[in-house]
């Protein structure tokens, strides 16, 4: 056999890859902690830490321990949180949701004391932690109903933007929140207060271990009335375009790792910022794995969140961002 030379054998993508600083030259993808958004859960009252055992390393905070994590997470550079309410009264009429006093409005107002605008917080916005029966909107019968859970999640809305959230985000997935939510907020002063859709959120299996972290799985049933059929992909634009049309600054792709086509087609098409979520099942299986002593933690979690960025994220929220930025994985 003649050896490969350079007369029949001109292209050597390898040439480019000699060497970390010629890797690094030709790298396509950027990772950094100003892309990720760290996800918190809020309990009520104070002093109060709970380790979530569905999810390695995370805790649940009430909102004066939140602070202090959060504080730390900031000075690595960790500037964004994502907060859930793991609220302990449940109703009917979601009645904690649009409490000003629940933990989550009280988290918010003490992060922003705290940090100001040093600090990015993002809420999420769905009735299902303070409904007694787990969906994520009014039940009549077994029937998830639209409209009026539209307007009590826009109730929400006003108080998280009354007590300081830079964004909202309704994860709720009912038609017509978002016009809903923008048109009240506008009325009732809060221009500024940004929205960030969970414009493709899809009925996942990898909600798992959140639903056991917030106390949030569906008493009955299951969300795919108003959560999007995995199999199909047209309609996440279709959501996409609507969520624009209707106002939303910036839109979500949820979950991401098993929906990076959609990320990137959502990307294509977006003219506001997109962000993908790394939920809670895509988190635990990296952990477990490590755990487990199958694959290395730090590259496993850089390629996952690399990858969701390279499918045309400029957002990630993530349970890892924190660990990430502590180990110096990332600055
Ligand atoms: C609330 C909500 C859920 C998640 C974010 N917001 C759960 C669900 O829809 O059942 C999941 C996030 C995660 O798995 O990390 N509706």
């Amino acid at each position: 056999m003649t050896p490969a030379s350079r007369f029949e054998l001109p292209h050597r993508p390898r040439r480019l890859r000699r060497n970390p600083a010629l890797r690094e030259m030709v790298a396509e993808t950027e990772l950094r902690l100003r892309h990720l958004v760290q996800g918190h859960f809020v309990l009520p009252g104070a002093g109060r830490e709970e380790a979530i055992a569905s999810m390695p390393g995370i805790s649940r905070y009430s909102a004066d321990l939140l602070v202090e994590k959060v504080g730390e997470d900031l000075a690595r550079g960790v500037r964004a949180v994502m907060l859930f309410g793991v609220p302990e009264a449940k109703d009917a009429g979601a009645t904690g949701a649009v409490d000003p006093r629940g933990e989550v409005p009280l988290a918010v107002q003490a992060l922003k004391q705290a940090f100001g605008d040093r600090l990015i917080v993002m809420v999420d916005v769905c009735l299902c932690p303070y409904t007694d029966h787990g969906h994520c909107g009014f039940v009549e019968g077994e029937v998830v109903v639209n409209d009026a859970s539209v307007a009590h999640l826009a109730e929400m809305a006003k108080v998280l933007a009354a007590a300081g959230a830079d964004f909202v985000c309704p994860s709720d997935m009912m038609d017509g929140r978002v016009g809903v939510i923008r048109a009240e907020l506008d009325e009732a002063g809060y221009q500024d207060t940004a929205i960030l859709a969970y414009s493709a959120k899809y009925a996942s299996a990898f909600y798992g271990p959140f639903r056991d972290a917030a106390g949030s799985a569906p008493g009955f049933g299951d969300r795919k009335s108003y959560q999007m059929d995995p199999r199909n992909h047209r309609e996440a634009l279709r959501e996409l375009h609507l969520d624009l049309e209707e106002g939303a600054d910036m839109v979500m792709v949820k979950p991401a790792l098993a929906y990076l086509d959609i990320i990137a087609d959502v990307a294509a098409e977006s003219d506001v910022p997109v962000v993908a979520y790394n939920v809670s099942g895509e988190f635990s299986m990296v952990k477990v794995a490590a755990r487990e002593g199958l694959a290395d933690e730090q590259r496993m979690t850089l390629e996952v969140l690399g990858a969701i960025r390279r499918a045309g994220a400029d957002l990630i929220i993530t349970y890892h961002a924190s660990q990430a930025a502590a180990e110096g994985w990332i600055d």
